[in-house]
C-alpha cells in the first residue's frame, strides 16, 4: 500500500499514531501535577522500564499536557557524559525568564535567576560545562556556596517560589536520569526533598532504564519514599491491537484476526517493535486488508530494520570483550542470568568479569535486576545478539 500513508513511527522518541495503553499513567501525573499547584503533598513520579517501550514518548506526552493546563516546563535528557547542572542551568534560566514577564512572580523570578548566576559562577569550577547566560548579578550567599547540595537545593528553592508566586508549578521532565551520576542524583533528591517539605510548586517526573531504581535508592536511601516509580513495561495484548489497528482504520484500511495475532505475538508487545512491524507489514500488502501474508513477507525487512536501527546503534559502543560478555548471555537465553553462569560460559571467574559488567550497565546495555542477577536493558536482545555474532567461535 501507498508508503505515503504508512502511519506508523518507529524511532527513539517519535511519538506513535496512537500512543496505546498509557491513559492511566498521564493521568497519575496529571493528578500530581495539579497537586502541586495547589501546594499540596505529592510525589515525583520515576517511570522506569526497558528500552523502547515508549519513556520518552510519554514525558512528551504529559509535558504537553502540563503545558497547555499552564504549567511551566524544563525538559531535558540526560546523556553519558554531561554533567546535571550543565543540562538544567540553560533551561532553568529560559522558565525563569518567562515567569518573569508575570508581574505578580517577576521579583521571585529574577531573584531565581541571580541564584542562577551564583550557582553557575560557584560550580563552574567543578562542572566545567556548565553554559549560561546570566541576566543579573548573583546575590552574595545565594546558592554560591560551591556545593552541588547546597546550591541546586538553593536554586531549586527560589526557583519554586517564583513558580508560586506566579500562581502556577513547574515541572521538571527529565529523560535518561540512569546516566546521571550518583553524588549528582543526590543532590537533586536532596533539593526536590527540601522543596517537598516547603510545599514549593516544583515536582520532577523523570525516566530511565530499571537500573535507576537502584541507583536512586544508593544515592539517598529515603529516595523510594519519596518518588513513585511507575514501571513501564510492554502493552497488553489489548492495547498492542490497539496500537496497531487505530492507526490503520484511520487511513481507512483493515487488518485481519490472524495478522493482528502474529504480530503482537512477535513483538511481545513491546512499543518500537509494533510500530516496526506495522510499517513493513503496511508496506509489504497490495491492499487492505493486511493479512498474515503480508506480515510473513514483511518479517525479514522488519528483523532487518530493526537490526539497524534499534540494536545495531548500541551493539557497535562495545568492546570486543563487553560484545562477547553479552553473546555469553545471550547463549544463556534471554535472562536473567546469574553472574556465575555467564562467566563459566565464559570459562572465566566471576571476579575477573565484574569491571566489564560495570561498563556495561554504566553503558546502559544491562541491568541487575535482582543482587548477582543481570539482564539484558533491551527487549530481545538475546535474539540479536545470536543474529550479530552467529555459530559457536564466538569465544574465541
Ligand atoms: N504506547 C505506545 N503505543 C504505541 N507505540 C508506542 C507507544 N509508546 C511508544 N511507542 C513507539 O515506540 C517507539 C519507542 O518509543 P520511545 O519513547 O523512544 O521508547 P523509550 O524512550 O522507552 O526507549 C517509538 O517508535 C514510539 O512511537
Ligand atoms: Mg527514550
Amino acid at each position: 500500500m501507498d508508503p505515503v500513508r504508512n502511519p506508523f513511527a518507529p524511532g527513539a522518541g517519535t511519538p506513535p499514531p496512537e500512543l496505546a495503553g498509557r491513559d492511566e499513567l498521564c493521568e497519575t501525573v496529571r493528578v500530581a501535577v495539579e497537586r502541586v499547584r495547589l501546594g499540596l503533598p505529592t510525589k515525583s513520579i520515576l517511570m522506569v522500564g526497558l528500552r523502547g517501550v515508549g519513556k520518552t514518548v510519554l514525558l512528551d506526552r504529559m509535558r504537553d499536557d502540563a503545558e497547555g493546563a499552564g504549567i511551566q516546563t524544563v525538559r531535558v535528557e540526560a546523556p553519558e557524559s554531561r554533567s546535571l547542572p550543565a543540562l538544567l542551568a540553560p533551561q532553568l534560566r529560559q522558565a525563569m525568564l518567562r515567569l518573569s514577564r508575570n508581574e505578580r512572580a517577576k521579583e521571585s523570578a529574577q531573584r531565581a535567576l541571580r541564584a542562577l548566576a551564583g550557582f553557575a559562577k560557584a560550580l563552574k569550577v567543578k562542572y566545567q560545562d556548565i553554559e549560561v547566560g546570566l541576566d543579573f548579578e548573583p546575590e552574595p550567599g545565594l546558592a554560591d556556596n560551591g556545593d552541588l547540595e547546597h546550591d541546586l537545593q538553593a536554586l531549586i528553592e527560589a526557583v519554586g517560589q517564583a513558580a508560586q508566586k506566579a500562581g502556577t508549578a513547574l515541572v521538571l521532565f527529565v529523560d535518561e536520569l540512569q546516566y546521571v551520576e550518583e553524588d549528582q542524583l543526590a543532590a537533586l533528591i536532596t533539593a526536590l526533598h527540601r522543596a517537598a517539605q516547603r510545599r514549593l510548586p516544583i515536582v520532577l517526573v523523570g525516566a530511565g532504564l530499571p537500573q535507576l531504581r537502584g541507583q536512586m535508592g544508593r544515592a539517598k536511601s529515603y529516595a523510594e519514599r519519596l518518588f513513585d516509580i511507575p514501571e513501564i513495561g510492554p502493552l497488553s495484548n489489548a492495547d498492542a491491537r490497539i496500537a496497531l489497528t487505530k492507526p490503520v482504520q484511520a487511513q481507512g484500511v483493515e487488518i485481519t484476526e490472524d495478522a493482528l495475532r502474529s504480530i503482537v505475538k512477535q513483538t511481545h508487545g513491546y512499543p518500537y517493535f509494533l510500530q516496526e512491524w506495522g510499517k513493513h507489514a503496511w508496506d509489504a500488502a497490495a491492499a487492505s486488508p493486511i493479512t498474515i501474508g503480508d506480515v510473513q513477507r514483511a518479517s525479514l525487512a522488519t528483523v532487518a530494520a530493526l537490526d539497524e536501527s534499534f540494536f545495531r546503534v548500541r551493539f557497535d559502543r562495545l568492546t570486543p570483550l563487553e560484545k562477547k560478555y553479552l553473546r555469553a548471555m545471550a547463549e544463556l537465553g534471554p535472562g536473567p542470568h546469574r553472574s556465575g553462569d555467564i562467566a563459566e560460559q565464559l570459562e572465566r571467574k566471576v571476579t575477573s568479569l565484574g569491571p566489564t559488567r560495570n561498563k556495561l550497565i554504566a553503558k546502559g546495555m544491562i541491568y541487575s535486576p535482582n543482587p548477582g542477577d543481570t539482564a539484558f536493558t533491551v527487549p530481545l536482545f538475546d535474539e540479536f545478539m545470536h543474529r550479530i555474532m552467529p555459530g559457536h567461535d564466538w569465544k574465541h
